[in-house]
């Protein structure tokens, strides 16, 4: 590949960009309305409530250093489903709402540049007790899940959307993140799209430690056919799109 192709994606991996930018201009400072913390759900769905934090309490025992040591990816599940509380377990741990600051504002379970949460939490269930078989969407600020829809046909469609990674489909769970860029871009600009890619890697990070407390297993996922998953849970694949995703079962 030609270097100054190269060179004109390293230039990504900097933080340059930033001396550049009129951080007046931006939308927060003009004054528009900031965005919604979470996309709220259509009119038509009946979120599902999820197990709330005291079923977490059998997971207390686990030791920090062993889940650090220990972490691995797993590509290889047991034909085992997940439990709702431990699904509720792992959701919480990765995009859990731990405080609201203001109507615009909330912590969570993992760190973000400008506590701007850019993140959406799609599933895509094949074997979590008690939810049928489809894609469905984490509502943090509820602790519920959105049903998106229901389809028979899921493992084909995700396996032809993973680039035939036949693992995921044979994942009883697949965690799928999609990025809202606006929430990120309405403080920082130009800024916006290196910060939403760092984010990413602490909700993943979570994602494999909390699986260590269950135990279960994850293996992280960033190769996959773009248009097709995006397609997958109904994006525009614009104001939102697919970033990265991560497998989840018993490990086998
Ligand atoms: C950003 C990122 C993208 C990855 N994408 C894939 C992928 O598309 N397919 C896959 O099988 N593994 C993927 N992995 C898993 C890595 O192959 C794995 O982390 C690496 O081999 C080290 O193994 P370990 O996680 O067990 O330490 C990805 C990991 C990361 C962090």
């Amino acid at each position: 590949m030609a270097d100054n192709k190269l060179n004109r994606h390293r230039a990504f991996l900097k933080d340059s960009l930033r001396l550049q930018i009129d951080f007046s201009q931006t939308d927060q400072s003009r004054g528009v309305e900031p965005p919604p913390l979470q996309k709220p759900p259509r009119k038509d769905q009946r979120p599902i409530p999820l197990p709330g934090q005291d079923s977490f309490d059998a997971l207390r025992g686990t030791d920090l250093v062993d889940a650090i040591s220990q972490r691995r990816s797993h590509r290889h599940f047991l034909d085992q489903p997940l439990s709702l509380e431990e699904l509720s377990w792992l959701l919480w741990a990765t995009q859990g709402v731990t405080e609201i600051l203001s109507p615009s504002s909330a912590l969570r379970t993992v760190p973000s540049a400008g506590c701007r949460h850019v993140f959406e939490t799609y599933l895509a269930v094949m074997n979590v007790a008690s939810l049928d078989q489809g894609i469905y969407r984490y509502l943090p600020l509820d602790h519920k899940l959105a049903v998106e829809s229901l389809s028979d046909d899921l493992a084909e469609r995700l396996s032809d959307a993973t680039l035939g990674q036949s693992f995921i489909a044979a994942a009883p769970v697949t965690f799928i993140w999609s990025a809202i860029p606006y929430r990120m871009e309405w403080r920082y600009g130009l800024a916006a799209h290196r910060v939403i890619l760092i984010d990413a890697g602490h909700v993943c990070q979570n994602l494999y430690l909390a699986c260590e407390a269950v135990p279960a297993g994850t293996c992280a996922v960033a190769a996959y056919d773009q248009e097709r998953m995006d397609t997958l849970l109904g994006l525009d694949g614009n104001d939102e799109c697919v970033i990265y995703l991560a497998a989840v079962g018993k490990p086998g």
